[in-house]
C-alpha cells in the first residue's frame, strides 16, 4: 500500500541515493542493491514515509536511473525524485532545490542506512523544532582507535571518550543547510560539516544500530538478519 506523507508535517527528507557503491563490489547502483529481495532505497524510503512529521521526500537518484526510481518508488511513497551528481554532496544539493515552500526543518539521510528506524528520524526533527540548528545522531566509539602513518607504523592513541561515529538523518533548520550548501567550496562527507564550516553549533543526540549504514557485504549480510528478526518479532 502507498505510505501517505504528512500535509501539515514540517519536515522534508533528502535521499542522496546516486552513489555507485564501489565498496559493495560490481553490480547496481548501491541504492538498488537488493536487501531481503528488495532494493535498500525502498527499505529506506518506507522507513521515512513512517515518520509522523515527513511532509516531503526527494530522492537524487543516479542520472541513468531516474524513471526506474520514479517506478520503483511510486508504489511506496509519493516521492520527488532528482537526478544526483558527481558526488554527494552536489547530490544533496539537487535535492535540496527541489524542495517545495513549506517545511522548515530538512534532514539528510543516506540511503545506505536503509533500516533507520522513524524514531529516530523523529528525534532529530524534534530536537531541529526544539531550536538547535543542526543536528546529528551518533554513537560512542567501541574499538581504541589509533592514528597510523603512511607507512603502518602508530604515531599515537587517540581519546576514544571524546569520539563519536556520526550516522544521518543529519536534521537542519531549512536556511542553515541552504546558506551551508550555497558558500561550499570544498566537498565533505556529510551535511554538518559544511554547516560546521559556517560555525554553526552542531547538537547530537543518540543514534541506532539499526542505522548502520550498508556499505560492505558484509554489512548487507548483518542488515539481512536485522530485517529478518524484526519481521518476526
Ligand atoms: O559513498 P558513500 O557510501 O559515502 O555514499 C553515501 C550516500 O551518498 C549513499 O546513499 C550514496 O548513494 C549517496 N551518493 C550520492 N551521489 C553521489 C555519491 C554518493 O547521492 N555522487
Amino acid at each position: 500500500m502507498t505510505a501517505q506523507l504528512n500535509p501539515r508535517g514540517d519536515v522534508a527528507v533528502l535521499v542522496p541515493a546516486a552513489g555507485a557503491g564501489v565498496r559493495l563490489g560490481p553490480g547496481r547502483p548501491k541504492a538498488l542493491r537488493l536487501l531481503a529481495g528488495e532494493p535498500l532505497l525502498v527499505h529506506a524510503v518506507r522507513g521515512l514515509a513512517a515518520a509522523a512529521s515527513v511532509h516531503t521526500i526527494v530522492v537524487a537518484a543516479p542520472v541513468a536511473e531516474v524513471s526506474t526510481v520514479r517506478d520503483l518508488l511510486a508504489p511506496i511513497a509519493p516521492v520527488i525524485v532528482v537526478p544526483g551528481g558527481a558526488e554527494r554532496q552536489s547530490s544533496v544539493a539537487a535535492a535540496l532545490a527541489a524542495v517545495p515552500a513549506g517545511p522548515d526543518i530538512v534532514l539528510v539521510h543516506d540511503a545506505a542506512r536503509a533500516l533507520t528506524p522513524a524514531t529516530l528520524v523523529e528525534s532529530v526533527a524534534a530536537a531541529v523544532r526544539a531550536g538547535h540548528d543542526a543536528v546529528i545522531p551518533v554513537l560512542p566509539v567501541v574499538d581504541t582507535i589509533k592514528e597510523v602513518d603512511a607507512g603502518g607504523t602508530v604515531r599515537g592513541t587517540v581519546d576514544r571518550a571524546a569520539l563519536r561515529a556520526v550516522q544521518t538523518p543529519q536534521g537542519f533548520r531549512r536556511a542553515v543547510l541552504a546558506a551551508a550548501h550555497a558558500a561550499a567550496a570544498d566537498a565533505l562527507t556529510d551535511d554538518a560539516g559544511l554547516v560546521e564550516k559556517q560555525g554553526v553549533p552542531v547538537f547530537c543526540v543518540p543514534g541506532s544500530d539499526h542505522a548502520l549504514k550498508i556499505t560492505r557485504p558484509f554489512d548487507l549480510a548483518v542488515a539481512e538478519q536485522l530485517l529478518a528478526r524484526t519481521l518476526d518479532s
